[in-house]
């Protein structure tokens, strides 16, 4: 059975598309990740069992512990989601995002590299291709990059980087840039889980400016199945757009939250902009449904309700997010500290 080394695997997309694995049964899996704070090995409880599904608890930036997992395990291909992720933090702090997206994935890709894998994935964003006007074109795969936060010029260096070695050293890799993901396991630092939580706790709810950025959201499920299907049929050196086909309004995001949880507008609050924020996110994913067969199942309106389902119905998850008591699963179950 093909072994696949998932970075980031305790992540949001990543612990999501574990599970994924784990239930088609297909692949066995190794979860290489550094539980930084949106780590979260609750979010594979019952999933890690040591035969399908392992864990190594690990730095991207570590080349000698990636290549000596590479090699025990026998990997054969590398899906590679680890990041730090989040815009705003990139504005309070942009090194730690060169240090994991720019130099971890080059120390990933030199391992891989070395020890001959035979595919890599590399999970990627459209904000690397900027913001778009209200009447502006979809990004397709030859948009121009044109990164506007940090966070999205070191996820742009990296696929570079990606694209480089598959020039210079022929290895065998695919670029995927998705839209803005949602669903369960979410960390209540994003847009929706943020909303979700602060709605159902009867926060104030922060709307960044007027409220009126667009974003193309796609659920996490169908962002899984994507990236499983350009693992297994995408061309090397490709890139695939993967978007949810569901461009909505912030605000109009918000009152849905609203309405789903049964809050009042009183919640709202405007709060001053974020630097640089990008206007529009919309994505043309032609050559995904063409080349891979691949079109999302959800729609906005299913996905969402199914993931405030989900939210109010992990009230542990949440508290333990919220508190901080999810940082001490690893160390209860590894004996260890983080
Ligand atoms: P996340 O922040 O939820 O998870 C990131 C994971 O990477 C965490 O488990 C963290 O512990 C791990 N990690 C961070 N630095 C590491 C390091 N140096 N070594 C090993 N592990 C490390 O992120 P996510 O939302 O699941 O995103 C996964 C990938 O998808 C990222 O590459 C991100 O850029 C990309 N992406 C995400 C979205 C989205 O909407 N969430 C959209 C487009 C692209
Ligand atoms: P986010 O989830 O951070 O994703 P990204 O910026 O990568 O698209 O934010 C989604 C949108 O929601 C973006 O337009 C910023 C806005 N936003 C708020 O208005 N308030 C918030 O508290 C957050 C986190 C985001």
């Amino acid at each position: 059975m093909t072994t696949l080394l998932v970075t980031g695997g305790a992540g949001f997309i990543g612990s999501n598309l574990v599970r994924m694995i784990a239930h088609e049964g297909r692949y066995r899996v190794v979860v290489f990740d550094a539980l930084t704070y949106a780590g979260n090995l609750e979010n594979l409880d019952g999933c890690i069992n040591g035969s399908l599904v392992s864990f190594v608890h690990g730095n991207i930036l570590d080349r000698d512990l990636v290549r000596s997992t590479l090699e025990h395990h026998k990997v054969d291909s590398v899906i590679h989601l680890a990041a730090e992720s989040h815009v705003d933090r990139s504005i309070d702090s942009a090194a730690p995002f060169i240090e994991t997206n720019v130099r971890g994935t080059l120390e990933l890709l030199e391992a891989s590299r070395s020890c001959g894998i035979s595919r890599f994935l590399h999970v990627s964003t459209d904000e690397v291709y900027g913001t778009l006007g209200a009447e502006d074109a979809p990004f397709t795969e030859s948009t121009p990059l044109d990164p506007t936060s940090p966070y999205a010029a070191s996820k742009a260096a990296s696929d570079l980087l990606v694209t480089s070695f598959v020039r210079t050293h022929g290895i065998n890799a695919v670029i995927t840039r998705c839209s803005n993901n949602y669903g369960p396991f979410q960390f209540p630092e994003k847009f929706i889980p943020l909303m979700t939580l602060n709605a159902i706790e009867q926060r104030a709810m922060p709307i960044y400016g007027d409220g009126k950025q667009v974003r193309d959201w796609l659920h996490v499920d169908d962002h899984c199945r994507g990236l499983l299907l350009a693992l297994e049929a995408g061309t090397s050196g490709e890139i695939y757009n993967l978007g949810g086909f569901a461009e909505r309004v912030n605000m109009h995001v918000v009152h849905e939250i609203l309405r789903l949880t049964k809050r009042d507008e009183s919640l709202i609050e405007y709060v001053a902009d974020r630097k640089a924020h990008d206007r529009r996110y919309s994505i043309d994913s032609r050559k995904a449904q063409q080349e891979l067969g691949w079109m999302p199942s959800c729609t906005f309106e299913d996905g969402l309700r199914q993931t405030i389902a989900w939210y109010e119905d992990h009230p542990e998850w949440c508290s333990h997010v919220r508190s901080g008591e999810y940082r001490r699963f690893y160390e209860s179950h590894y004996n260890t500290s983080l």
